[in-house]
């Protein structure tokens, strides 16, 4: 089996629910307390394994580039006033992995921005992960982790999925598959159906933002056409592999926040300060003494 070595990160798109914010701060670039959630995306994609990523960046994006380069300027200074914390923290974006970048020159959907990872991903298989989504599992295992060994134990494509609530599931993409023997939160896919009405999905099961791809998917990519809103999606090509080989899903325990909605974005950086031992306690009381005035 071919390790998973690679890692596929789309951050291209306009962030359009969080201006105007985002006029000129990308969305990955705003800060969980303090780290881009980009970098959050990227350290979980590393602590699966990774060592190359490649991360989608449009126009107006070039921040994302900075961060992961070096800043040679600033470390002096740092490093001159003895903050070595600081300094740590600023070149760690630069030592997660080797990280290149490429850039999608039209909005033309998630599919198409994938699309532009062809060559870099060659013939191996690679995870996706949307860069402006921090997924958390709730025994703190990487989701990216649980894809890979799922990978390993199933040979096949895997999606990372969650149940959602009936009222949201015509807002995302459902599957329709059935239990694999003998592993728990496994199932083998029968297909997939892209924003179904509740009455049609084939459950509750939701695709999360997290994906183990085989290389194959980018022949369905290539063939897909401009769906709603003139976007390549990629549920289309994945539903087209699904006929041609397995694939499976991965049901997720914990929770999903897409940091570039509003109300996402103020639950990450509450849910991951009180997870940090330098803040937790404080949080957690303001949030009590919070809680009694509502
Ligand atoms: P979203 O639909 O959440 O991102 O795409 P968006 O288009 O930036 O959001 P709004 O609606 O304008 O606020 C999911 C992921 O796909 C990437 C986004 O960057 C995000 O990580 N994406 C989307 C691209 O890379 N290119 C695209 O053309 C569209």
């Amino acid at each position: 089996m071919k390790p998973i070595r690679k890692a596929v990160i789309p951050a291209a798109g306009f962030g359009t629910r969080l201006l105007p914010a985002t006029k000129t701060v990308p969305k990955e670039m705003l800060p969980i307390i303090d780290t881009p959630v980009i970098q959050l995306v990227v350290e979980e994609a590393v602590e699966a394994g990774c060592e190359e990523i490649l991360i989608i960046v449009s126009r107006g994006k070039s921040a994302l580039e900075d961060y992961f380069d070096r800043a040679f300027e600033l470390e002096a200074v740092l490093q001159n006033k003895g903050k070595t914390d600081f300094l740590e923290a600023i070149r760690r974006p630069a030592q997660l992995a080797k990280i290149t970048f490429i850039r999608q020159q039209e909005m033309r959907g998630l599919g198409d921005a994938v699309l532009l990872a062809r060559e870099f991903v060659g013939d191996e298989p690679f995870l996706l992960l949307l860069g402006d989504t921090i997924v958390r599992s709730d025994d703190g295992q990487s989701v990216a982790r649980l894809l890979v060994d799922t990978y390993a134990a199933n040979q096949g494509a895997v999606i990372a999925v969650e149940p959602v609530a009936r009222e949201f599931i015509s807002r995302y993409g459902i599957v329709d598959g059935a239990p694999v023997p003998g592993q728990t939160d496994v199932f083998r896919l029968n297909t997939l159906i892209e924003k179904p009405e509740p009455e049609e999905a084939p459950s509750n099961l939701a695709v999360c933002s997290r994906y183990l791809l085989t290389p194959d998917v980018f022949d369905y990519l290539a063939e897909t056409k401009p769906g709603k809103n003139g976007e390549i999606q990629i549920t289309d090509a994945l539903r087209q592999s699904a006929l041609a080989r397995p694939m499976f899903a991965r049901q997720i325990h914990g929770h999903r926040y897409d940091a570039g909605s509003k109300l996402g974005y103020v639950k990450a950086n509450v849910l991951l300060g009180l997870q940090r031992p330098d803040m937790r306690e404080q949080l957690a009381s303001f949030i009590k003494e919070l809680a009694q005035t509502l």
